[in-house]
């Protein structure tokens, strides 16, 4: 029997693992003697060209109309959780391993984002050499209820691996049924999301409620790692606020029950974006515990991350909002106008070619919007954006200030 079915959930036991419940156990000793590096970090080619991805979706037209059977099925009452399968991940992972001359050191990794990171924006990053890539956030529940419009939400392309899917969600029970579900469709690890800090979300337990919760949340940890054989790892905040500054206790708790790794967004949930990050709780918590740490918070740049990395420990670092609008942050170097301008386009098509009609117009004018910010006009060219009949006018109001 696992020695985890035998503790007491109400008296988190904070002994140290000797390794984490799934992975290579001589790679992790390895990474730890480097500083608790990640099992699952992807070496990334960054260079002034990417497109390499795209270019094998694009080029593979069969693939693109998988998906789409695949959405339809999904947002089609009565059909199962179906992705679009995790056939060539493991191909894919390899080759990518297999490139390791000129690989950038930093591991930097696209942050969750909801209505943001679906599969054309996930793809979109990782062309432009972002690490491992996570979805938005689910509903556990609404998931294994087989919402329909949720079950869009888990779908995914053999490219995006290596792919983390996150839950949300606070009945130990649902969430270990849906990181099930998740996993049997080729999520290579299931994250759990404690850091929504929305209104209506904390208000039923969920997102960063759970932080205030670590009896709870340890059962959580406890119910989940037990479902799962893929890594399982958390996304939590400092803590709840100012007089709940607890994420050390979080993370020595996670890492008793079996997680095998840990992000850290510094800010409470009462500090929501304002003020900055601050970076020093992250380096608590990889003080704090011997799994991975992903730093996050107000990293735009490579020097950023650097500093992050640096000041911190930690093993890899996650970007959100500073990829919005300029996902070539990912890259090595500076990426040319005329790349950038490619990278646009064929983020639009992979929008047109991905989505549903209905969502696709909504996340054209979206990402365009992002993409013109500081253009010389954008202001005044956005509200006609979000009244675009369709993607090819959009794009030619885009191009007007590009
Ligand atoms: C539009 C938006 C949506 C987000 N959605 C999620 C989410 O679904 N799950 C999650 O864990 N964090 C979510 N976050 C938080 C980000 O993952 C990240 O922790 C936060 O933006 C701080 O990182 P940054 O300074 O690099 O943006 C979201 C942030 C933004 C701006």
């Amino acid at each position: 029997m696992d020695f985890r079915d035998q503790r007491d959930v109400g008296a988190p036991c904070f002994r140290r693992q000797g390794r984490p419940h799934s992975g290579d156990a001589a790679a992790y000793d390895q990474n730890r003697v480097l500083g608790h590096r990640d099992p699952l970090s992807v070496p990334v080619v960054r260079g002034t060209c990417p497109g390499h991805v795209f270019q094998r979706i694009g080029s593979s037209g069969s693939r693109v109309a998988s998906y789409r059977r695949h959405f339809r099925r999904a947002t089609n009452p009565g059909s199962s959780l179906e992705g679009a399968g995790r056939s060539g991940g493991d191909r894919h992972r390899s080759t990518r391993r297999g490139k390791m001359t000129g690989v950038t050191q930093l591991d930097l990794r696209l942050a969750p984002m909801a209505g943001v990171t679906n599969a054309p924006f996930r793809l979109i990053a990782r062309e432009c050499g972002a690490g491992l890539l996570t979805s938005e956030e689910i509903d556990a529940k609404a998931l294994v209820e087989d919402n329909a419009k949720t079950r869009a939400l888990a779908l995914h392309l053999p490219e995006e691996k290596p792919l983390a899917m996150q839950l949300l969600g606070a009945d130990p029970d649902v969430l270990a049924e849906a990181a099930r579900r998740l996993e049997a469709d080729g999520a290579d690890r299931i994250d759990l999301n404690m850091g929504c800090p929305v209104a209506k979300i904390v208000a039923k337990g969920q997102g960063a409620a759970l932080m205030r919760d670590p009896l709870g949340t340890a059962m959580i940890f406890r119910t989940m790692r037990k479902a799962i054989q893929v890594p399982f790892t958390i996304k939590i905040r400092g803590g709840w606020d100012d007089r709940t500054l607890n994420a050390v206790e979080i993370a020595r708790i996670a890492e008793s029950e079996g997680v095998d790794g840990i992000t850290v967004h510094p800010r409470t949930r009462s500090q929501q974006f304002t003020g900055q990050a601050p970076w020093d709780v992250i380096r608590t918590v990889v003080d704090a515990v011997r799994i991975p740490v992903v730093g996050n918070g107000d990293v735009a740049s490579h020097d950023d991350a650097r500093a992050m990395t640096e000041a911190t420990g930690c093993a890899a670092v996650m970007i959100g909002r500073a990829a919005l609008g300029r996902p070539w942050i990912f890259a090595g170097s500076d990426v040319a106008r005329e790349d950038r301008a490619r990278i646009i386009r064929r983020h639009v098509q992979l929008i047109e070619d991905l989505l549903p009609a209905r969502l696709a117009l909504t996340q054209v004018a979206k990402h365009l919007a992002w993409y013109s910010t500081g253009l010389p006009g954008a202001a005044r060219m956005r509200p006609a954006l979000f009244h675009a009949r369709d993607a090819e006018e959009a794009l030619s109001i885009f191009w007007s200030v590009w």
